[in-house]
C-alpha cells in the first residue's frame, strides 16, 4: 500500500485570506495511494492530519467537494474522520502518460467557512501489459541486406507509467537476427532488428520471429508480437518523417474537419516501395474519435468534439510505412488553448432558511460557491447580488463567498426576500451565470400588542343587566401567528375592596367587556379596571390599559324624606307660637334624593292644607313659613300635606303630613294623638264636636290635678324635653354617597327646628348638623304616643311648675 504524506501550507496567496482572518488557516493534505483501491478504503484520517475535532465534522457539515472539473474520488466520514474511495480510480484511464497523477479535491467545513485542499496522488499498479498494436508485423526485407542493418520495429505500448511501463523487448533466438533496444526521448523504449547474418533466399524464404515487451512491475507483465520476414531480391529503402515531432496548437471546440497539421514522410524508393501510408501508432489513440489521421495525405483533422476542459493536449505517435512494411515514427503533440465558453456556475452550498428576524448585522446566512471550468483570466469570477438589500456577499477561501447580512432584519416590514446573485467571468468576451435565493426572515416575539387607544372610556347606564355589553377594546401585534396572537384579560385589582372580576369581564378573544352585574349609579359613579393584552408568544410580551366605567345616573330613588319622619306610627308636631307674624319660620322639610344632578334637585309643594293661605313652602329650600299673621280665628290644628319632587324624567316624589298646633303652651295640645289620626278635614265637624269635649273634659281635669298638686307639693318645674334635638345619621339611607351632587342634601347641612317644651314662652332653637351625634341614636325627636303619657304620667306625679309670668 502506499505511503501518505503530509505537507500543510499556509495559502497566503489567498487574498480572502487577509480578508476574513475569522476563518481559520487553510492547510493542503496529501495523500498518496494506489490506483484502483476498493470503494470505502480508508486512505487517511484527515480530521487527525488536519488538527480538526472528528466529533465537529458532522457539525460543521464538513464534507468533501471537487476542484471545479473533476469528479469526487473520495468521501469523508463524519464520526472518524477517515478519507475513504468513493469512485474507482482508474491512473491511466485518468491521467494517460502523465508522470504524476494528481486528483484535486477540497474538503469544505462550515461555521467558520474553511477550505483545505486535498492532493490524491495516485499511483500506478502494473495492471496493463504491453500490447503491440497488430498480432503480426510484416515485412519484407531484401536478401543482399548488409549485415547490420536496421529495421524499426513496432512500438509495444503499456497504458502504465514508469516502471510499470516497457521496459525491455526479447526476440526468440535464431540465426538471423538480433535485437537492440533503444530508448526515445521521454523514456519510450522501442526496437530495432539488427541483421547479425546474412539472409539467404535460398535457405529461409521466409522467417517468423515472436517479439516480447516486457514492463518493470512486478509481477512483470508481457506482450507478445510475431514478426514476418519475406525475404525478397530487390533493395529497399524506410520512409522518412520530415520531423521527429510535430507540434500543433488548436483552440478548443474547433469546427469539425478542422485542419490540425499534416505529416510528411518521404520514401526513397520508387513505385510501391515508395508509397507511404500513415497510421496512428496507437490503438487507444485511433479509438479516441478526435483526430483522424488520412493514410495517403498526412493530414490530421477534426473529427471530435475537443475540449480543453477534458483533455488540454494530446500527444500520439504516428506511423509512416512503405509496401513493404518498412516503417518510420514520429509524435504528435496537440496543445489545445482555452477559449471561454463556460459560463461561472453558482452553487448555494449552504443557507439558513428561513433565518431570525433578531439575527444580528454580519450574520452568515448562506455560502456559495463559483466554479468556472475555464482557465486563467477565463475562470476569475467577480460575484454580486441586487443593491438596496441588508445583505452583502463576503468574499470567502478561494472561490467561496459568504452571505452576510448588514442590517437588522423586520419580519414586520420585509418578511421574504429574493436574493439574485450574479457571477460573471472576466473572458471576453466575459460570460455570466445568476441565480436567485429565496430566503424568508422567521417570526420573533418581538412586538407587544399595542392598544388602539391610549386609555378606554365607557358609560354605563345604572341597572344595567348583567352581561350587557360595556365597551370593545383591541389591540394589534404585528407578529406572526401565536406571537401575533391577542388574548385580552382583567387585571386583577379591587374596587371598594370588592374584586374586580365580580364586575367586569372581558372576552379574551375579542376584546369585548361585559358588566358582570347590575350597577347602581348610587353605589359607584365611575371605576377604573386594567385591561392587559398578551401575545401567545413564549415568553408572551404584553401591553394593559385603562379602562373608566362611567356609570350613569338614572331616576331611580324617590326623594327621602328625613324630616318629618315618613308617615306611621311616629307622632310628629310643631308649635306654632300665636303671635308667630307672617313670613315667619315655621317648619322645615327635609328630604334628600340619593340620585344626582336634575334626578336629585328636589322642589317643594304644599298638596294639602288645612288652612291654604296660612303657610307657604319654599319651593327648594322646603322651608315652611307663614303666609300672614296668625289670627284668632285660625284653626289651633294644621295639616299639611308636602310633596317632594325631584326633577327626574319621570319625575320621582314623596309626600309627608306636618302637623301643627298654633298653641303657645302644649298643654293645650292634650290630644296630639288624635291629630296624627285626622286625616280627613272633610270629617272634621263631627271630630270636632268630640274633640272639644274631649278637651274640655281633659283640660278640666288637668287644670284641677294641677291645681291640686300645686296645693299639695310645690316643686321645680321639668322641661317635657330635655337635651339637644338632632336628626340622627340613621336617618340618612343606606350606603348613602356623599358627593357633590347639585342639590342634594349634605351631610353637614345645618337647619333649624323649632321645637317645644311645655314652657309657655320659652321656644328652644337648636341648631346642629346631622353628622353630630350629640344625642344616642334612640333618643331622637320621634315619640310614640306612649312616651307622651308617660310623660303626662310623670306630670301627674310631679306636675311641673308653670310659669305664670
Ligand atoms: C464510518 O466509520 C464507522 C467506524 O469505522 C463505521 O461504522 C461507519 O459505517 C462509517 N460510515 C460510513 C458512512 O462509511
Ligand atoms: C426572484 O428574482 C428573480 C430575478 O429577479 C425572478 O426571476 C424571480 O421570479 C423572483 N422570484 C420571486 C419569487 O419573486
Ligand atoms: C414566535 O417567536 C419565537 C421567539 O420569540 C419563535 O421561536 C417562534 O418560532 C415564533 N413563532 C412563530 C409561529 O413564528
Ligand atoms: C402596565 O403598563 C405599564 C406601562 O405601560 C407598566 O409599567 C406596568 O408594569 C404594566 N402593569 C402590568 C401589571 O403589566
Amino acid at each position: 500500500m502506499g505511503h501518505k504524506g503530509i505537507s500543510v501550507t499556509g495559502l497566503v496567496c489567498y487574498v480572502a485570506f487577509f480578508l476574513l482572518p475569522l476563518h481559520s488557516a487553510n492547510g493542503d493534505v496529501s495523500y498518496s495511494f494506489p490506483e484502483e483501491m476498493k470503494r470505502g478504503s480508508v486512505i487517511g484520517n484527515i480530521a487527525k492530519d488536519l488538527g480538526l475535532e472528528a466529533s465537529r465534522l458532522s457539525a460543521r457539515r464538513a464534507r468533501v467537494d471537487t476542484d471545479g472539473n473533476h469528479e469526487r474520488y473520495c468521501d469523508i466520514n463524519l464520526s472518524t474522520g477517515d478519507l475513504t474511495i468513493a469512485e474507482r480510480i482508474d491512473r491511466d484511464g485518468l491521467c494517460g502518460k502523465k508522470v504524476s497523477c494528481v486528483l484535486k479535491q477540497e474538503l469544505v467545513l462550515e461555521d467558520p467557512l474553511e477550505l483545505h485542499r486535498i492532493s490524491l496522488h495516485v499511483q500506478d499498479i502494473n495492471d496493463n501489459s504491453p500490447q503491440f498494436k497488430k498480432d503480426v508485423i510484416k515485412m519484407e526485407i531484401s536478401e543482399s541486406a548488409d549485415k547490420g542493418v536496421r529495421f524499426s520495429l513496432d512500438e509495444a505500448h503499456d497504458a502504465d507509467i514508469g516502471h510499470n511501463t516497457v521496459q525491455s523487448y526479447t526476440l526468440q533466438r535464431n540465426e538471423h537476427f538480433i535485437l537492440n533496444v533503444k530508448t526515445k526521448s521521454g523514456g519510450r523504449k522501442y526496437s530495432e532488428l539488427v541483421l547479425d547474418r546474412e539472409l539467404d533466399r535460398e535457405g529461409h524464404h521466409e522467417i517468423k520471429l515472436l517479439l516480447t515487451a516486457m514492463d518493470g512491475g512486478t509481477p512483470k507483465r508481457s506482450g507478445t508480437v510475431v514478426i514476418h520476414v519475406t525475404v525478397l531480391d530487390a533493395n529497399d529503402n524506410a520512409p522518412v518523417f520530415s520531423q521527429a515531432v510535430y507540434k500543433a496548437s488548436l483552440p478548443e471546440n474547433p469546427p469539425l474537419d478542422t485542419v490540425v497539421v499534416t505529416v510528411s514522410a518521404t520514401d526513397a524508393d520508387e513505385g510501391l516501395n515508395g508509397e507511404v501510408t500513415y497510421e496512428f501508432d496507437d490503438v487507444s489513440d485511433e479509438n479516441s474519435n478526435v483526430f483522424s489521421l488520412d493514410h495517403e495525405t498526412g493530414k490530421i483533422t477534426v473529427v471530435g468534439p475537443i475540449d480543453y476542459e477534458k483533455e488540454s493536449s494530446y500527444e500520439m505517435q504516428i506511423s509512416a510505412k512503405d509496401g513493404l512494411g518498412l516503417a518510420s515514427y514520429s509524435t504528435l503533440i496537440i496543445e489545445i488553448t482555452d477559449v471561454n465558453d463556460n459560463a461561472p456556475v453558482i452553487y448555494l452550498q449552504s443557507l439558513t432558511n428561513p433565518i431570525s428576524e433578531n439575527a444580528s448585522p454580519g450574520t452568515e446566512v448562506g455560502i456559495i460557491n463559483v466554479q468556472d471550468r475555464d482557465s486563467e483570466n477565463n475562470r476569475q469570477v467577480r460575484c454580486s447580488i441586487q443593491q438596496n438589500l441588508p445583505f452583502k456577499l463576503v468574499p470567502s477561501i478561494k472561490n467561496y463567498y459568504s452571505l452576510v447580512t448588514t442590517g437588522e432584519l423586520d419580519r414586520e416590514l420585509v418578511s421574504d426576500y429574493n436574493i439574485t446573485i450574479t457571477a460573471t467571468d472576466e473572458g471576453s468576451p466575459p460570460l455570466s451565470s445568476s441565480k436567485s435565493v429565496q430566503l424568508s426572515v422567521a417570526d420573533v416575539n418581538d412586538n407587544p400588542p399595542v392598544f388602539e387607544e391610549q386609555s378606554y372610556k365607557a358609560h354605563l347606564t345604572e341597572n344595567n343587566k348583567p352581561g350587557a355589553s360595556v365597551c370593545s377594546i383591541t389591540a394589534r401585534d404585528p407578529d406572526w401567528r401565536q406571537n401575533g396572537t391577542v388574548i385580552y384579560s382583567l387585571l386583577p385589582g379591587e374596587v371598594n375592596g370588592v374584586q374586580v372580576s365580580s364586575f367586569l369581564s372581558v372576552n379574551g378573544d375579542t376584546g369585548v367587556i361585559h358588566a358582570v352585574r347590575s350597577f347602581d349609579y348610587e353605589q359607584f359613579r365611575s371605576f377604573k379596571v386594567h385591561v392587559v393584552a398578551r401575545d401567545n408568544g413564549s415568553p408572551p410580551l404584553s401591553s394593559n390599559v385603562t379602562v373608566s366605567v362611567f356609570i350613569t345616573d338614572v331616576n331611580d330613588n324617590s326623594p327621602q324624606i328625613l324630616y318629618p319622619a315618613p308617615e306611621g306610627n311616629s307622632f310628629m308636631t310643631e308649635l306654632v307660637p300665636k303671635a308667630a307674624h307672617g313670613g315667619s319660620l315655621v317648619s322645615k322639610v327635609i328630604a334628600v334624593d340619593a340620585d344626582s344632578g336634575q334626578n336629585a334637585w328636589l322642589s317643594y309643594h304644599i298638596v294639602k292644607s288645612t288652612d291654604l293661605g296660612l303657610f307657604t313652602i319654599g319651593l327648594h329650600s322646603g322651608e315652611i313659613r307663614t303666609q300672614r299673621d296668625i289670627s284668632e280665628s285660625d284653626s289651633m290644628k294644621q295639616n299639611l300635606i308636602v310633596s317632594v319632587k325631584d326633577n327626574g324624567q319621570p319625575s320621582l316624589s314623596a309626600t309627608c303630613s306636618m302637623y301643627l298646633v298654633i298653641s303657645d303652651n302644649l298643654a293645650e295640645v292634650p290630644e296630639l294623638k288624635d291629630i296624627s289620626y285626622d286625616e280627613n278635614n272633610s270629617k272634621l265637624t263631627s271630630y270636632l264636636i268630640i274633640a272639644l269635649v274631649s278637651v274640655s273634659t281633659f283640660f278640666l281635669t288637668f287644670i284641677i290635678v294641677i291645681l291640686a298638686v300645686r296645693f299639695c307639693r310645690r316643686r321645680k318645674p321639668r322641661l317635657l324635653f330635655d337635651g339637644a334635638v338632632a336628626i340622627p345619621s340613621t336617618y340618612l339611607p343606606p350606603n348613602y354617597a356623599e358627593g357633590d351632587g347639585v342639590g342634594t342634601l349634605r351631610s353637614t347641612y345645618n337647619f333649624d327646628a323649632y321645637l317645644t317644651t311645655g314652657s309657655r314662652t320659652s321656644d328652644f332653637k337648636f341648631v346642629t348638623s346631622y353628622s353630630d351625634n350629640t344625642l344616642p341614636a334612640d333618643q331622637t325627636l320621634r315619640k310614640t304616643p306612649t312616651d307622651f303619657a308617660e310623660e303626662f304620667d310623670n306630670s301627674d306625679s310631679s306636675p311641673p311648675e308653670l310659669d305664670q309670668s
